[in-house]
């Protein structure tokens, strides 16, 4: 039960009481066994509290599937938007060595698409497709959803056109409902190999699904060690029932009690650019969440030191209307000392025999000395490296938060209504 992601809470302690922690020690029971008993409101959407044991069961053939997808393609256009994108996303992103399109390849490239209603995006893309052996997995759980279904119509034609229809068949993958929406019609129609999103699982939820674990393993990633990973993270998140040794309530009643101080806008910091869309699906799966009922955290991000830039003087004096959680990596792949320089003309030689990675960790440290002091209150989650399993941890510890996190707000942290309100406008617009 040994999970290697830790919490601190330190440099918010000038912030909360240990009074006010424990004045809502039973408002936050109630919210964890409300989870875990799956008693609370939006309860039939917690199957991905399960996913970790009920995903084992379809290892095999995911592997399976994705080295064969694999073997057939150079580029694989992963289709989708929301929940149905950024979780696959985060993690090839986080696993990728950066400039991974410029190294020797064992694995296809995965590229997106359907995220967005770029047209030029689109264009460009299949001026890319036209030169590579390619196939396409798309991704809708309604199977209803307008820009990947706009994506995919493209993309199937030129598929199409490409390879002709019954090769083009064989080179596109469905993931969607088990038997609702267009997506699933059409797979089953033209006969592409479907994978299914469980009944009980929402979008945001859905990552240690096919959604997010056959893109990962066609990209050429552990998927069993990512379950592995928040597997761990379950069963310590269910072993241990109180604020004192739950890192997932801490994290959970801390951000509560920021925002009942007013501080209603988390800041998500990252010091490693690679960490970039773990934050865009942290901010998909609070803001889906808690924002409802004119209630909720707003979740944003930033990337240290290149925000500090821009960002850091609004952070250092702006409002204080803000909290920030750090994600700490503590050891980077690289080693890069800063050489000795005769000349010094940079003056850099008081750093020589430093890596990078220390002195982007001495900026942390800086800064979150800086933005406490400033008023900022600062969370911090370390891991000690990025691999497949700390990611699994990661993903459900996230999830485990969010869920606690609504309940604590009392809203449904499973439902979605106000997405529809854009998607209402569009159509009438456009005449549908
Ligand atoms: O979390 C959610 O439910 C949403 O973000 C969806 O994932 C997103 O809207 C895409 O929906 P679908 O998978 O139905 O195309």
């Amino acid at each position: 039960m040994k999970i290697k992601t830790s919490f601190s809470f330190q440099e918010a302690l000038s912030f909360v009481s240990t009074k006010e922690i424990e004045q809502n020690a039973s408002l936050l029971t109630t919210a964890y066994k409300n989870v875990i008993n799956k008693t609370g409101k939006g309860n039939d959407f917690l199957g991905w509290l399960d996913l970790p044991d009920n995903m084992v069961s379809q290892m095999a053939t995911l592997k399976r599937t994705a080295l064969q997808l694999a073997a057939q393609s150079e580029v694989v256009v992963v289709v989708g938007i929301g929940g149905s994108y950024l979780g696959a996303r985060a993690i090839v992103e986080m696993l990728n060595p950066y400039f991974s399109e410029f190294q020797k390849q064992h694995s296809p490239t995965l590229l997106f698409a359907g995220n967005h209603l770029s047209e030029e995006y689109l264009q460009d893309l299949i001026e890319v497709l036209q030169q590579k052996d390619y196939l396409v997995i798309v991704v809708s759980k309604s199977g209803t959803t307008t820009e990947p279904a706009i994506a995919f119509r493209i993309l199937k034609e030129h598929c199409e056109k490409k390879y002709g229809k019954t090769e083009a068949a064989k080179r596109i993958v469905a993931i969607t409902d088990s038997t609702k929406g267009a997506l699933k019609k059409m797979a089953t129609q033209k006969e592409f190999q479907t994978f299914v999103i469980p009944d009980n699982v929402g979008g945001r939820y859905s990552v240690l699904t096919p959604v997010g674990l056959l893109p990962v393993a066609v990209a050429g990633f552990d998927i069993e060690k990512i379950l592995k990973g928040a597997a761990d993270m379950k069963e310590y998140l269910y072993h241990f029932q109180d604020f004192s040794s739950n890192i997932a309530l801490q994290y959970a009643l801390l951000r509560f009690l920021f925002y009942q101080q007013n501080k209603k806008m988390e800041l998500m910091v990252a010091y490693e650019p690679k960490l970039f869309y773990l934050i865009e699906w942290f901010k998909q799966l609070f803001g889906e969440s808690e924002g409802k009922e004119h209630k909720g955290i707003f979740p944003t991000g930033a990337l240290f030191t290149t925000d500090l830039h821009s960002l850091g003087q609004y952070i250092q004096e702006g409002e204080r209307m803000l909290f920030e959680t750090v994600i700490s990596v503590e050891n980077s792949h690289g080693k890069i000392a800063i050489p000795h320089d005769d000349d010094n003309l940079d003056e850099l030689n008081y750093l020589i025999h430093r890596t990078i990675d220390n002195i982007n960790h001495i900026a942390e440290t800086g800064t979150r000395m800086a933005h406490v002091d400033g008023g900022v209150p600062n969370l911090k989650i370390t891991i000690p490296a990025i691999t497949e399993e700390i990611i699994g941890e990661l993903i459900y510890f996230f999830e485990f938060t969010c869920a606690v996190s609504g309940y604590l707000l009392d809203v449904n942290p499973f439902d979605q209504p106000g997405v529809e309100a854009y998607k209402k406008n569009m159509f009438t617009l456009l005449g549908k």
